[in-house]
C-alpha cells in the first residue's frame, strides 16, 4: 500500500475526535464515511463540521467552495459494511477495549486484506488491539489531538508487529494533511496523555487540597506557563470521563500509585458533570 493509493477513508465513531478527523481528510480531498449508531449522532456530526469549517472559511483558511466540497466528500452512515472499499479505516469511537476490539473484529472480516486498521485511542494498548484482527502488521494507532482541524500533532503509535511499510504510509498521509506525525512506541499513555493527564490530575488534587480556587490554578498555568488553556479547563475540553478513563490506564498499566485517579475527578464523573459536553465540569458552560 502506497500513500497515493488512499482515496476513501472510513472513520468509526462520530464524536469530537471522529468528526474531527473526518473533516480533515474531507478538506485534503479524500471520500471519507463517517459512521456512528444512529442517524441522529451523525446528524449532529455533520453541523458541528459545518461549524467548524465555517470558523475556517472566517479567518480565510480554506474559501467557501472548499467548505461546500469537503461537506460533499463525507457519506455519513449507520453501517459498519461502508468500510469494505476504503483503503484506511480510523476507529475512534468510546474508550472501551471492548467496544474497539468488536469493531476490529468486524472490520477485519469486511475489509479487503491491505485495508490499514488505525485506532485514535487516547492510551489503550495498539498491540491488544491489533491482535483483534488477521492484520497486526497493517494495524497501527494513530493519535490526533483536540481540536483535530488546529492541532498539528499525530501521535504514531506502533504495535509489535505494526510493519515498516504501514507506518510509512500513515506517517505519509499524516504529512499530506498538514500534520507533524511523531513516532511513539505502544506503552500505556503513549507520549501525550502519559505526561499530559499527571498534570491535569495534579491540578485537580490541588484545587481538591484548597491549595487555589479552579480559575487562579489555570491562571497561573495560562500567564505562568503560557499555556493556551489552563488543566482545569482543558479536562472540561477533553471530557472529564476521558481524563478518567486515561488516569485509569495509566495506574493499571503502569502500576504506580503516582497515576492514581484524583478522587474529586471521579466524584465528578460520578455526578455527570463530564465538562464542556455535558454544560458543567469544573467550569459552568450553560450560559
Ligand atoms: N475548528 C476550527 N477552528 C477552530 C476550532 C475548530 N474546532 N477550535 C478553535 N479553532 C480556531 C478558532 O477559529 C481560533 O482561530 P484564531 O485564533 O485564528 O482566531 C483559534 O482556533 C482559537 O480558537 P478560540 O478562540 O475558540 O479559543 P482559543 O484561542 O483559546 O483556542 C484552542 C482554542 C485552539 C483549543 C486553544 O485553547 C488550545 O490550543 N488549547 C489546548 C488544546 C490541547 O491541549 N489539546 C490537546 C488535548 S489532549 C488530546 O486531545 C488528546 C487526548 O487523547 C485527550
Amino acid at each position: 500500500m502506497q500513500v497515493d493509493n488512499i482515496k476513501k477513508v472510513t472513520v468509526v465513531g462520530s464524536g469530537t475526535m471522529g468528526n474531527g478527523i473526518a473533516q480533515i481528510f474531507a478538506v485534503k480531498g479524500f471520500d471519507v464515511n463517517l459512521v456512528d449508531m444512529n442517524q441522529e449522532i451523525l446528524d449532529a456530526a455533520k453541523s458541528a463540521i459545518d461549524k467548524s469549517l465555517s470558523r475556517l472559511v472566517k479567518k480565510e483558511i480554506i474559501s467557501g467552495d472548499d467548505k461546500s466540497a469537503a461537506l460533499a466528500k463525507i457519506n455519513t452512515s449507520t453501517n459498519l459494511g461502508v468500510a469494505k472499499d476504503s483503503q484506511l479505516v480510523i476507529e475512534a469511537v468510546t474508550e472501551k477495549l471492548e467496544v474497539k476490539v468488536e469493531i476490529f473484529k468486524k472490520l477485519d472480516q469486511d475489509c479487503p486484506p491491505d485495508t490499514i486498521l488505525a485506532s485514535n485511542t487516547s492510551s489503550l494498548p495498539i498491540t491488544q488491539l491489533a491482535s483483534a484482527t488477521n492484520r497486526p502488521d497493517k494495524f497501527i494507532g494513530m493519535h490526533f489531538m483536540n481540536p483535530v482541524p488546529i492541532m498539528k500533532l499525530v501521535e504514531l503509535i506502533r504495535g509489535m508487529a505494526t510493519s515498516d511499510e504501514t507506518f510509512a504510509v500513515t506517517r505519509d498521509l499524516s504529512e499530506k494533511l498538514g500534520k507533524t506525525a511523531v513516532e511513539v512506541n505502544d506503552f500505556p499513555g503513549f507520549v501525550a496523555n502519559r505526561i499530559l493527564l499527571p498534570m491535569i490530575n495534579e491540578a485537580i488534587y490541588a484545587h481538591m487540597e484548597g491549595v487555589a480556587e479552579v480559575k487562579a490554578i489555570d491562571e497561573v498555568m495560562k500567564l505562568g506557563m503560557n499555556h493556551p488553556m489552563g488543566p482545569l479547563a482543558l479536562a472540561d475540553f477533553i471530557g472529564l470521563d476521558v481524563c478518567l478513563a486515561i488516569l485509569e490506564v495509566l495506574h493499571e498499566g503502569l502500576g504506580d500509585p503516582k497515576y492514581r485517579p484524583c478522587p474529586l475527578l471521579k466524584k465528578m464523573v460520578h455526578a455527570g458533570y463530564l465538562g464542556r459536553k455535558t454544560k458543567k465540569g469544573f467550569y459552568d458552560y450553560a450560559s
